[in-house]
């Protein structure tokens, strides 16, 4: 034990509350530097018939943020639903909602529900009613099949029901997202008691649901940035405070920097660089270098299995150079670079540190990004017209930070977000 009057369980119980490198977040005290958001959902939410679409880069946080504002919004008498949209139907994942909204197995609940609608609410009949408290969901066929079920679900739910209809881009095709625009439409438009907060990876609105709610009247947009610098740090600072250590600022902003304002790895660094504290043989309440080079390690080993194939594909062919032409795109805080600017300002001067490697000239440099959008390297990166680069996903930028500070290069000094 290293970490002051803590022992390993107490230690493990906090860590597991405060970082959550795997998990998505539901509470306010959790989720960082969203404050402003959760207060332009509220607004939408208290314009009647309003609905939620939030979208950004892969992993920047959509659920998380979908899931706290959905707890906040849902009435107390119950939690908010959620489904996740796969290849099947529309309608199906709305079956799947009305399914997890039942009371279905609580027998209290069940006698409620069927008391409240026998006298009258909603107007459903006593065998539709008797069938769904049992937790048996007719299928659903038709847009108006939908409609009737949410608005038993409007009744018998909660006060105020929240359904997250997440993952939205793994939608079909333009049908599902059509029957999707209906289903919304029709429940704003007969004022079905349900609120909906929609979550898909996306650039635009359009882009994900297609002209079909283009009106917007419907739907409130929620584009998701990266998280800013200060939110960064403060997911470490409050795991720091609730262990009893504290991490100095030069450790928070390499850490912010190399995450690139993606959360998850600012939750992964943070743990392992906690975790190789606690080890070390030293009692110690401040995080050194040691600890943080330590934890760089650790956090590439633990990191999603998808990127580290996504790394390796676009970087071990035929020449080691690549990985030094990579980390040179994932410097610097912008994320559409032009070919000379990354070659001058990124990999001349880490190849200056790089003693006894082989510096590319520009020609071969070109050549090696060039390359890096092919399918041979996984097209890990997209051309942006003439001579100009940025990475396919936003979130693998990184998991190149990371790989190239655990060889002793930093990446991305100046992103200030
Ligand atoms: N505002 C935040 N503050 C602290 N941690 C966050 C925040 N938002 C997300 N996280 C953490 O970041 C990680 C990714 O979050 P989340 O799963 O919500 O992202 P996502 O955009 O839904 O990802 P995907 O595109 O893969 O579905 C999780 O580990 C979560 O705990
Ligand atoms: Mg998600």
């Amino acid at each position: 034990m290293a970490i002051k009057g803590l022992g390993i369980d107490e230690f493990k119980e906090i860590l597991k509350e405060n970082l959550t490198p795997a998990k998505a977040i539901s509470s306010p005290e959790h989720l960082k530097g969203r404050q402003k958001v959760l207060t332009q959902i509220d607004r939408s939410f208290n314009s009647q018939g309003k609905h939620i679409f939030i979208y950004g880069d892969r992993g920047v946080g959509k659920t998380s943020l979908a899931q706290t504002a959905a707890f906040l919004q849902q009435s107390a008498d119950s939690s908010p639903i959620l489904v996740t949209c796969g290849g099947a139907p529309f309608l199906s994942t709305v079956r799947d909602a009305v399914r997890s909204a039942l009371p279905a197995g609580n027998a209290t609940s069940q006698k409620k529900v069927e008391h409240k609608l026998k006298a009258g609410v909603g107007g459903f009949g006593y065998d539709f009613t008797r069938t769904l408290t049992s937790g048996v969901v007719p299928p659903v066929e038709s847009i108006n099949d939908a409609i009737h079920l949410l608005k038993f679900v409007g009744e018998c739910h909660s006060k105020e029901p929240v359904i997250i209809f997440d993952e939205f881009d793994q939608l079909a095709d333009d049908a599902q997202k059509k029957a999707c625009a209906e289903v919304i439409k029709q429940v704003s438009d007969q004022a079905v008691k349900v609120r909906f907060i929609l979550c898909g990876i996306g650039t635009s609105l359009e882009d994900l649901i297609g002209v079909h709610l283009s009106t917007g009247r419907y739907l409130s947009p929620v584009p998701l940035e990266r998280l800013t610098q200060d939110a960064r740090w403060e997911i470490i600072k409050a795991a720091a405070k609730a262990v009893g250590v504290t991490v100095a600022t030069n450790f928070l902003m390499r850490i912010g920097q190399i995450s690139d304002g993606f959360p998850s790895y600012v939750h992964l660094m943070g743990e392992q660089l906690l975790w190789t504290m606690f080890d070390d043989d030293e009692v110690t309440g401040h995080c050194q270098q040691r600890h943080f080079a330590q934890g760089v390690g650790l956090a590439v080993k633990e990191a999603e299995t998808t990127l580290k194939i996504i790394y390796e594909k676009a970087t071990q062919k035929h020449s080691d150079t690549y990985q030094e032409v990579l980390w040179a795109l994932a410097d610097k805080h912008s994320l559409r670079r032009q070919t000379t600017e990354v070659y001058e300002k990124s990999y001349l001067p880490i190849m200056a540190e790089r003693h006894g490697r082989k510096t590319l000239s520009k020609r071969v440099f070109s050549d090696r990004l060039n390359k890096l959008k092919t399918a041979g390297h996984g097209e890990i990166v997209v051309p942006k017209g003439a001579g100009w680069y940025e990475f396919k996903e936003n979130i693998v930028r990184g998991y190149v930070r990371l790989r190239a500070e655990n060889d002793g290069v930093h990446l991305g000094a100046e992103g200030y977000a």
